[in-house]
């Protein structure tokens, strides 16, 4: 019987955690998966514990508005302590690059217990994009004992930084067993969107275009240039622009000062994640800086323009189902006007293929594990280097 705790806090963390989490919870004889919530992020959080039916074993509920990176982290792995003296757990699961991420790998090595890094091995090779993101997985993948890589791309970063080939899995990412699950789901009827969305994506006459923002690196003025640019495609009248709006206020403030009232503009609070899913689904493009939603667009087939400078997740860059377009006001109207102008490039990116994971993540992660388990490594990977 392995016991397993889960540290999450963000979004993304819980919408790639939950998966895993109902798949050992599945498996009562082997596994014994507990759930510690950082709620580093509260409401965005609540609704994806919401919508997959998880109840935290322990809640810090450490989020603030407006936090500042240094207090987050500083309240996250004071409060972690506590949790992992009572739980003792002989594995600690954190995912992806966020504070939640560092903190729960730090407090687990502070601890000596075993790591196990969902999502390992994603690099840009620049620390300052994505901010402070890059340096988070870096640091985690020195402290992790065993790493879940999506990819094999993924696997030869962590192989060129000289983890052992032993300690690493490729998985997939089991962000996408969540986003087939609840597709599959949406397509047989068993799940339903948002009624109050059903709108959108219905008029031939308009482009559905889904939007989404929340990078550090962009605040300020790269900020202000991603809203210039989506008032400029807004003006084209052909499209309907449908934006969850985060809720970091670095965020809810420059876009409801340069887009709220816009035609063609529809600003709403972040959703949850099975409308979301449905709304992508019926969208025509997908306009991000988001991680999780460059790995879901080539998933469900729909063509994603990233509004960042480099990605750490290249496969479907290379693929040509997602491109490239910074913050620059200019390049994001010329690369969204390029592709709802010329429905050839339209129908070129729109392939649907899964580079980052087939739905068998879970599972997979779980086997690892176990073998993990039974190979008795839990101690001597702690110190490795
Ligand atoms: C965090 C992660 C980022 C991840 C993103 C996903 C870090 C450093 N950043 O960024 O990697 O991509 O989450 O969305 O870990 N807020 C609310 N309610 C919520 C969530 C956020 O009010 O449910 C507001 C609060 O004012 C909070 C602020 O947003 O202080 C910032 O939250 P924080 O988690 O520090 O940073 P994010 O920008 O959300
Ligand atoms: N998402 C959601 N509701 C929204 C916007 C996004 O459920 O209103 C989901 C989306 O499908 C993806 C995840 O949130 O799975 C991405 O989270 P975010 O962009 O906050 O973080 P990142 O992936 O960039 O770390």
């Amino acid at each position: 019987m392995v016991k397993a705790l889960f540290v999450f806090g963000t979004r993304p963390e819980a919408i790639k955690l939950c998966p895993v989490v109902l798949h050992m919870k599945s498996r009562p004889d082997e596994f014994d998966a507990r759930v510690a919530v950082t709620a580093q992020h509260r409401q965005m959080l609540d609704q994806v514990l919401g919508a997959f039916g998880v109840t935290p074993d322990y809640d810090l509920n450490s989020m603030t508005p407006g936090q500042t990176l240094s207090a987050s982290a500083a309240r996250i792995l004071a409060t972690l302590e506590p949790v992992y003296a009572d739980a003792k757990p002989d594995i600690v699961y954190v995912q992806g690059d966020t504070t939640t991420t560092l903190c729960g790998a730090l407090a687990a090595f502070y601890a000596r217990i075993p790591i196990g890094h969902v999502e390992a091995g994603l690099r840009t090779g620049d620390t300052s994009q994505p901010f402070p993101e890059e340096m988070n997985r870096v640091v985690t993948g020195r402290l992790a004992a065993i790493h879940f890589a999506a990819t094999e791309g993924a696997r030869r970063n962590l192989l060129r930084e000289n983890i052992p080939p032993e300690a690493i899995h490729v998985t997939g990412n089991s962000g996408i067993d969540a986003l087939l699950h609840v597709r599959d789901r949406l397509i047989a009827g068993e799940l339903r969107g948002d009624a109050n969305l059903d709108c959108f994506g219905r008029n031939p006459t308009k482009h559905l275009i889904v939007v989404t923002a929340h990078r550090r690196e962009s605040f300020g003025g790269g900020f202000e240039s991603i809203c210039r640019a989506l008032r400029k495609i807004a003006g084209r009248g052909d499209v309907e622009i449908v934006y969850p709006v985060h809720r970091n206020p670095n965020v809810t403030g420059p876009v409801r000062q340069y887009l709220d009232g816009v035609p063609g503009i529809h600003l709403i609070e972040p959703l949850d994640y099975v409308p979301f899913v449905d709304l992508m689904r019926r969208a025509c493009l997908l306009l991000t800086d988001s991680g999780g939603i460059q790995e879901e667009g080539p998933s469900l087939g729909k063509p994603v323009i990233v509004m960042r400078e480099k990605t750490e997740r290249p496969e479907a860059v290379e693929a040509g189902t997602v491109r490239m377009a910074g913050t620059d006001e200019a390049r994001i109207f010329t690369e969204v006007a390029g592709l709802l102008d010329f429905p050839e490039t339209r129908s070129a990116m729109s392939r649907m293929h899964n580079p980052y994971g087939n739905g068998h993540a879970s599972e997979r992660i779980a086997a690892a594990t176990l073998a993990f388990a039974h190979r008795g490594e839990w101690r001597s990977q702690v110190s490795v280097g």
